[in-house]
Order: C-alpha cells, then structure tokens, then sequence
C-alpha cells in the first residue's frame, strides 16, 4: 500500500474517491475542453517529458499521455503527495507514456534539468505562501533551460460571479492559501522563483487564471 507524504498541503486523500465526480461539476463539464487549452500551451513534442504537480487522479496527466511516443520515451510524470489520489490514478490511467508517484510538490524526487515542461492545476490554492514558493523553486530545479512552465489555478477575480465564487470559497472552506491567490501572488512568485515573466491567457470563470513561463535559456 502507498503511503501519503506528510505536508502543510491540504492534500485530498479523503476526496479521491468522488473527485473525477466532483471535479466536473465544479468546472461546469468544460474540464476536457479546458484541459485541452493547457495542452496546446505546453507545445509538445511526442519525445517530451513532462511533470504534472499536484495530478490529483490524473485526467490531465492521461490526456497528456496520449500525446507522446513511448518509442521515442517521451513520458508524463504525475506527482502527489495522497497516496489514494495516486492509487486511484494508477488504476485508472497508467500506461507505457505515463506514470504516477507520491511525492511533494515542494520536495520533488526528481535530479535537476529532467523536464522539458511542467504543468500543474489547481494545486496552488492548496499550500500556503511558503509551500508555493518551494514549489516554484523545486519545478525551476527539475526543468530543463528553456523549459516551458503551465500554471491553472485561482488568481485575482475578474468577474462578479469570479470574484463571489473565489471569496465564499475562501471563507466557507477556512482556506487562506485562496486568500493568496486571490490577492495575485503567483505572477510574481513565478518571477521569483526565476522563470521569465508569466503571460496571462485566459481567466475561466472570472477566477482561474492560467498562465504559461519559462526558465530562461541560459540559467
Ligand atoms: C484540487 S486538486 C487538483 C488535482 C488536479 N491537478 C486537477 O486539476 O484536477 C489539488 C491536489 O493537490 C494535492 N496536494 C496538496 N498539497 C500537496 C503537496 N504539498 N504536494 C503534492 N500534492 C499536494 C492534493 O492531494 C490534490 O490532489
């Protein structure tokens, strides 16, 4: 049996059993179409080797899968610490261009410039300040120079309907890490952590930006 990776993340071991269920209603059925947008950013090749933070029960990491070329190794790595999010994963979308493990985001088991790009969904309004900074600066560590960088997730409502959903969420579930995003702290993390300045291309829902970076060639 998995064991989860103990982390001031709020990790979702006791959601993962619902969470392909749950998942979709949240992103009002547009989840594949969304997933497919974040693909398209990652401009891959069928040789790449991608890492999916915080993969939940990999439906992104599976399409993304299916995209590469095993003969040619290229391969998605999804990564999270609850061990039944990663069992689930497994179950459901392992295969020869895609693999899961448990691990945490801000301690990743991988040895530096593995990565061509990396992705990640709606993880960062899980861990606070400190967590995302340690995570931005592990996936800069584990990408290769040049290494394009996704990022979904709650940012700075532009709607009425964006910024009533992202607050009530803030405060229904005793979430101060939304509280982050919702103040705009990720563009400027990204730059922190030494990535190229992030370009916002879509915001869905009024509340979930998602933007695309890179580390610098020469880094
Ligand atoms: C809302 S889910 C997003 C899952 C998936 N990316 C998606 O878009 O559906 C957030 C995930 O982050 C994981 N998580 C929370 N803290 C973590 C950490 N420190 N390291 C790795 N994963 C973490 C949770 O277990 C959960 O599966």
């Amino acid at each position: 049996m998995l064991e989860s990776i103990p982390t001031k993340g709020r990790t979702l071991d006791h959601a993962a059993g619902v969470y392909d269920l749950v998942e979709p209603l949240i992103l009002l059925g547009k989840e594949k179409t969304i997933n497919e947008n974040l693909i398209r950013l990652l401009t891959l090749r069928t040789t790449d080797k991608i890492l999916d933070v915080g993969c939940g029960t990999g439906v992104l990491t599976g399409m993304i899968s299916k995209k590469l070329d095993a003969g040619k190794a290229g391969l998605v790595t999804g990564i999270d610490a609850a061990a039944k999010m990663i069992e689930g994963a497994r179950k459901k979308r392992k295969s020869t261009t895609c693999r899961f493990e448990v691990a945490a985001a801000e301690n990743i088991p991988f040895e530096d410039n593995t990565f061509d790009s990396a992705i990640s969904t709606l993880f960062f309004h899980h861990v606070d300040l400190n967590l995302k900074q340690k995570t931005l600066s592990e996936i800069w560590r584990v990408l290769k120079p040049g290494g394009r960088l996704v990022i979904s997730d709650m940012h700075r409502p532009a709607t009425f309907m964006g910024k009533l959903v992202s607050h009530v969420s803030r405060w229904l579930l005793f979430q101060p890490e939304i509280g982050e995003n919702i103040r705009g702290v990720l563009p400027p993390l990204i730059e922190m952590a030494g990535f190229d300045p992030p370009m916002l291309h879509a915001m869905y829902f009024g509340y979930i930006a998602v933007f695309s970076s890179q580390k610098p060639v020469r880094s």
